[in-house]
């Protein structure tokens, strides 16, 4: 049966219901919005779909939408095994297409889905595009940091560059099982190694490449690869980054700390470094062009079962240790073909661009597996997005004729900031859909993004999902329903949100509370490798029988989903999740830090940004060049991205009587909000506040 909370908002007068009547019945709406302009409907912006863009899309209204979303929750073994059906399966699934307990009071939470079938991803986006006649198409248009350096592969090159690596792999002993870490940017190498683990079913871990030698030491240790995949250095924009240090000296801690990685294959990226002036252990690296093109281009694969694990990636929690969330084969692979596909309402003539890295799951499941599962064409640019000018993006997409652009609302408001001047000097015509992801995107970044960036044409999917739903929870299809800014609208197929009260309790129509999910989808994380206790208390123990997803939202008369950002202690800075007990315990680490705590604040471009107070040693003096090393210390210990935007001296902290720190309080002061404290009566020591706020600008 249809999940009852969904079923209501479709039967209710004031609900998704309306909609289908307000399309079918709104003539004059649809005239106006043929002719580009939005329409208002009550204190609601509704966008109506382009009739063109509705007739051809794959869920062209939504009555149709309506009918596959009731037979996904009604039947999920059936509406998910013909999805699977698509694919490549060496041996089909058991009896049980899926299996789940997600109720932590019945017993373990476990998720499983097509197991006992035999499959391989990397085959199914390669080897299988290849046997559909895609050999020549081209699979990944490379853009370089500097404009008019580029490169490209088809189908046919991409699986011989593939096997090539996976060859290697293998005669250095990496076997099924194994984990590999992946430390690159966005160079063509990044997803070739990706899928080379895949075929040979090891286990990648990307490590963004943003991230510290502390941090990738940490990730070293926690999931012990054979071998760790890099390069020498990387550009973006004018700087150089010299990365092959930053491994050497995470190789060097990790094997003091007993992980000895034998092997660092190297990538020689010789725009940004030679090789000659790169650090080198001649007994642990190996430069890749040296080895990886003497191997056969032809690599058998090794097939695996559908839950067997694909990728490990690391994410922020609400604890200092970063967790590392785990994908299996199968159930990733149905979803995010499945979700690429109807969420971006892709065609085989789209010229695909994310912007995310691969570092991120977005780079996982939208630059690498969704698209190349879907034979897809897709481009990646190694550089950022405002070099040499803010205009890169736009002359990227005239470039490539690019038809899909999927970014994120940091990136929109940093290009809406720059001026218009920057996008409208380009054509952009070849844009048919926009998409966002990340962090909820604020209205008029939204119309922004759709009237200039899309000239009021296109589509914008504001995909909701985090690393450890694989795929996209909630999110528009385009041309099948209204959009309105800012909301990511209804679920996709299969999943079952439910917004509850802090007691567990559904909420009815319209509400706000925390977002949960009812019920397995297939590209459901299946735990945190090595940790499946931290994996139920952290995500099924809050509301037991739910998927806590650490989002609160909200649900309008209409029954669209609005997500209000993080209730955890996790920020999101630019898109980039990061736990406050991270960057707290980075900063402790520096030497005149006695205590820290960090909280996160609205921030113009941003999204949010972090703020931290800080209580120095006794006796050490405030200044601003402890203020900077405190930065140092954080830019070290976890990335550059992580890096405070404000410290704030503390000559205490505000605690409870047991000692809890009162965030709230600190999250008032670092917003200036200071009418707006609250009760501080239950504070042991209530002075700290009056401290606190006469320091606000020192
Ligand atoms: O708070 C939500 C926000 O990003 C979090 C997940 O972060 P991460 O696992 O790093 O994955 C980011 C890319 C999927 C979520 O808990 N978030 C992501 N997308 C949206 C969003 N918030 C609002 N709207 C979105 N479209």
């Amino acid at each position: 049966t249809i999940n009852p909370s969904i079923s209501s908002l479709f039967r209710h007068k004031t609900h998704a219901g309306n909609h289908l009547r307000r399309i079918n019945s709104g003539l004059w709406k649809l005239k106006a919005v043929v002719m580009g302009e939005a329409v208002a409907s009550g204190d609601d912006q509704l966008i109506f779909p382009n009739h063109d863009f509705a007739q051809q899309a794959h869920v062209p209204n939504f009555q149709t939408y309506l009918e596959m979303y009731k037979r996904s929750i009604g039947d999920p073994a059936g509406f998910w095994s013909e999805m699977a059906s698509e694919f490549y399966w060496k041996k089909k699934w058991g009896q049980q297409v899926f299996s789940e307990n997600l109720d932590i009071t019945k017993g373990d939470v476990n998720i499983q889905w097509f197991k006992g079938g035999i499959t391989n991803i990397c085959y199914n986006c390669l080897d299988r595009n290849i046997e559909l006649g895609n050999g020549d198409k081209i699979a990944i248009h490379w853009e370089g940091n500097e404009p008019g350096v580029d490169d490209s592969l088809t189908y046919n090159q991409l699986l011989e560059r593939v096997s090539q690596l996976a060859n290697y792999l293998k005669e250095n002993g990496v076997k099924k099982g194994d984990s590999v870490i992946i430390y690159l940017p966005m160079l063509m190498e990044l997803p070739i190694s990706m899928l080379a683990c895949a075929r040979i079913g090891a286990v990648h871990s990307v490590v963004f490449a943003g991230f510290s030698a502390e941090s990738l030491e940490q990730r070293i240790l926690d999931c012990k690869p054979k071998i760790v995949i890099t390069c020498n250095a990387i550009k973006r924009g004018t700087k150089v980054i010299n990365l092959k240090d930053i491994v050497d000296s995470a190789l060097s801690e990790s094997s003091q700390n007993g992980v000895n990685v034998g092997l660092c294959l190297t990538y020689a990226n010789e725009s940004a470094m030679k090789r000659e002036v790169t650090k080198w252990q001649e007994e642990r690296d190996v430069w890749w062009q040296d080895v990886v093109p003497k191997h056969s281009t032809k690599c058998d694969v090794e097939w695996v079962d559908g839950e067997d694990p694909l990728f490990l990636l690391y994410t922020s929690g609400s604890t200092g240790k970063p967790k590392g969330v785990l994908h299996t084969t199968g159930g990733y692979m149905i979803y995010t073909a499945a979700t690429f596909k109807y969420a971006f309402d892709y065609k085989p003539s789209d010229i695909y661009w994310c912007t995310a890295d691969c570092g991120w799951i977005t780079g996982h499941s939208y630059v690498a597996y969704g698209p190349l599962l879907n034979g897809a064409t897709v481009l990646v640019y190694e550089g950022v997005p405002n070099y040499p000018n803010p205009g890169r993006c736009w002359d990227i997409v005239d470039k490539y004729k690019v038809t899909i652009f999927y970014t994120a609302p940091t990136l929109v408001r940093s290009l809406m900031r720059d001026g218009n001047e920057y996008v409208t000097r380009y054509s952009r015509k070849s844009l048919r859909v926009l998409g966002s992801v990340g962090e909820p995107i604020n209205p008029s970044a939204w119309r922004w993004f759709y009237n200039v960036v899309g000239d009021s044409r296109c589509p914008i999917s504001d995909t909701w999902w985090q690393t450890e739903t694989g795929g996209f929870m909630i999110t528009p299809l385009p041309g099948a329903w209204p959009q309105k800014p800012g909301s990511a609208t209804f679920p996709f197929f299969g999943v079952q949100p439910v917004i509850v009260d802090e007691k567990g309790k559904e909420l009815e129509g319209e509400c706000s509370g925390y977002l949960c999910v009812k019920a397995s989808w297939p590209g459901a994380f299946r735990t945190l490798f090595g940790d499946h206790e931290r994996y139920e208390t952290t995500y099924f123990s809050a509301f037991p029988g739910y998927y806590f997803s650490g989002d609160g939202c909200s649900r309008d008369k209409d029954g669209y989903y609005w997500l209000t950002g993080r209730v955890d202690d996790v920020i999101n800075v630019s898109g980039h999740r990061i736990g406050t007990a991270e960057v707290e315990s980075a900063l402790v680490l520096h030497p005149k830090c006695a205590e820290a705590a960090v909280v996160g604040i609205d921030h113009e471009v941003k999204g949010q940004c972090i703020y931290a107070f800080v209580t120095p040693v006794e006796g050490v003096e405030y200044s601003d060049d402890l203020k900077k090393s405190l930065v140092l210390s954080v830019r070290t210990n976890i990335g550059a991205f992580a890096a405070p935007e404000k410290i704030h001296w503390a000559p205490g902290l505000p605690k409870t009587r047991s000692g809890k720190i009162m965030r709230r309080i600190l999250r008032k002061i670092a917003s200036r909000q200071l009418d707006e404290l609250g009760d501080i009566s239950t504070l042991a020591d209530p002075n700290v506040v009056d401290q606190l706020i006469a320091l606000a600008d020192s």
